[in-house]
């Protein structure tokens, strides 16, 4: 994954507004059946939020289509995490409004972080929207589709504190049948002062390990290779079972997962720095396939900053955290989120940010410009009182530093050979399968006769560039 500037975090930025279409639905072709359109915007929870509405939908009569002109339900899966993931959407409303009109019937529905934050505004402030769902009622759909089939309007925005969808199985869009995510968590109770996620999503609560573990078992056995646990602070899981009072830490989980079998791939994210314990980093170390890889968000390299954030951590508690991965795991890569001008961010600040990321070597970033989110810690208790244009300057040169860390750090595999998970066709060429080493870096090489998506090849790296391995298979 290239280092960019976008509204999105765990995920490839073409994903963003992806259209989803399943090949685990048979399509009917009738004409009295309904069709659903939906796209997704934000991080991976989302995308993943995006495979539990379809199970819903397509339990109430409603198929998939991945043409949004055939569909009598449009769904956007919103992100509210800066203002630009609203612009965004906003901006696509403006087209939806015109398929609409030329399509009187067509019901136009907000799901997801910014129906939650904006609730009922959303469908004074946006006319053409019949439908406002928020994270945790999706069950509700079928209940409000029916309202708005009535002529009324359909809201629902109640977070909840024991919702996490545990039951309802994902129907896989747009999959590559190789690699897939599975939530483990909803929520976060942490309040980051710059974050909206607290308010869009709600309280944490974590997810039955007994289901996160039989649908990692039914992945395997559909052919899947690979899947990435998903929550907004994985190291804060905790379960406990309502008989036996038995316990599960997020080691454990994750040891249970890696147990499903040792050719499926265990990753996970995102970790938190406060809270990432050496105990994970061991049950890490001991399972071959837990990936090597790790998403540790440091936000800033200043402590004064990060005390501002209210991330409660320091500098020294994140290098801290660094080098016990680097002695328990050592050959784990690390990759970052950074934000740029965050409130009363100092040049020296700023030197901060740019020497922890030296000094942690990331892999890679995602990095952003600090923009204001109403109703957040920081939005009522700090003015956003860098410039745009410091922002930028600043945004620049981490983004400068990361490619060059990136390039420098590939540059390193160049003569190793590793185990890639091939997923699929390399973006450019149907004659190049793509896929990942454990360290979540892509690689790319020519096909050869007998391997497929699915399989693992050991290639050897001839080249390199800041995103992209390239090499050639070894034959064993
Ligand atoms: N739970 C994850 C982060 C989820 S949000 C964690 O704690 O690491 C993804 C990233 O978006 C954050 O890590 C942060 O870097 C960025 N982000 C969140 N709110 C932001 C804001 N108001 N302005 C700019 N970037 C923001
Ligand atoms: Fe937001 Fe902080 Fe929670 Fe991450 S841990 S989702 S940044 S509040
Ligand atoms: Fe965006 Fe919501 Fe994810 S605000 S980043 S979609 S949790």
């Amino acid at each position: 994954m290239n280092p960019i500037v976008s509204d999105i975090k765990t995920i490839d930025e073409s994903r963003q507004g992806e259209a989803f279409y399943s090949p685990d639905i048979e399509v009917i072709n009738d004409i009295n059946i309904k069709r659903f359109y939906i796209e997704s915007y934000g991080c991976q929870m989302n995308f993943s939020d995006s495979e539990i509405v379809a199970s819903i939908l397509s339990d109430c009569k409603y198929q998939p289509t991945k043409d949004i002109e055939e569909a009598n339900l449009i769904l956007l899966n919103t992100c509210s995490i800066r203002e630009k993931a609203e612009e965004t959407i906003r901006k696509r409303l403006r087209t939806i409004d015109k398929i609409k009109l030329s399509k009187p019937g067509t019901m136009v529905g907000i799901l997801g972080c910014m129906a939650e934050r904006l609730k009922q505004t959303l469908l004074e402030e946006e006319k053409l929207v019949d439908l406002v769902v928020g994270p945790d009622a999706y069950r509700d759909l079928p209940n409000l589709l029916n309202q708005v089939e009535d002529g009324d309007k359909g809201i629902n925005v109640y977070l909840s504190r024991e919702e996490t969808y545990a039951d309802i199985s994902p129907v896989r869009l747009e999959s590559n049948g190789v690699t897939a995510f599975i939530s483990i968590m909803r929520g976060c109770d942490n309040m980051c002062s710059f974050c909206v996620v607290p308010f869009t999503r709600g309280r944490e609560r974590s997810r039955d390990p007994f289901t996160i573990v039989s649908e990692a078992t039914h992945l395997f056995e559909k052919g899947f290779r690979e899947v990435t646990l998903l929550g907004q602070n994985v190291d804060s899981y905790k379960w406990q079972h309502p008989e036996t009072h038995e316990s599960y830490t997020f080691a454990r989980l994750l040891e249970e997962v890696a147990f499903v079998h040792p050719d499926l791939r265990v990753r996970f994210s995102t970790s938190h720095p406060k809270d990432m314990t050496d105990e994970v980093l061991h049950t890490m170390a001991r399972f071959d396939n837990i990936c090597k890889y790790i998403h540790l968000p440091v936000q800033s390299g200043s402590s004064r900053v990060l005390s501002l954030m209210n991330r409660t951590y320091d500098r020294d508690w994140y290098m801290n955290r660094v080098e016990a991965i680097r002695q328990i795991v050592p050959e784990c890569s690390i990759s970052s989120d950074i934000i740029a001008g965050f409130c009363t961010e100092t040049d020296a600040d700023h030197q901060d940010t740019l020497s922890m990321m030296s000094w942690a070597d990331y892999c890679m970033s995602y990095m952003f410009m600090y923009s204001e989110r109403p109703g957040t810690l920081a939005a009522r208790k700090y003015a956003d009182d860098i410039d745009d244009e410091v922002k930028k300057s600043r945004l620049s040169e981490i983004i400068a530093l990361q490619n060059s860390l990136s390039r420098e750090h590939n540059a390193k595999d160049v003569g190793k050979t590793v185990s890639v998970l091939i997923e699929g066709d390399s973006r450019k060429s149907d004659e190049e399968f793509k896929g990942r080493n454990t360290q979540n870096k892509v690689v790319v090489f020519p096909k050869v006769d007998g391997y497929n998506p699915g399989d693992y090849a050991n290639v050897l790296i001839t080249s390199s560039t800041s995103a992209t391995l390239i090499g050639e298979i070894i034959l064993t």
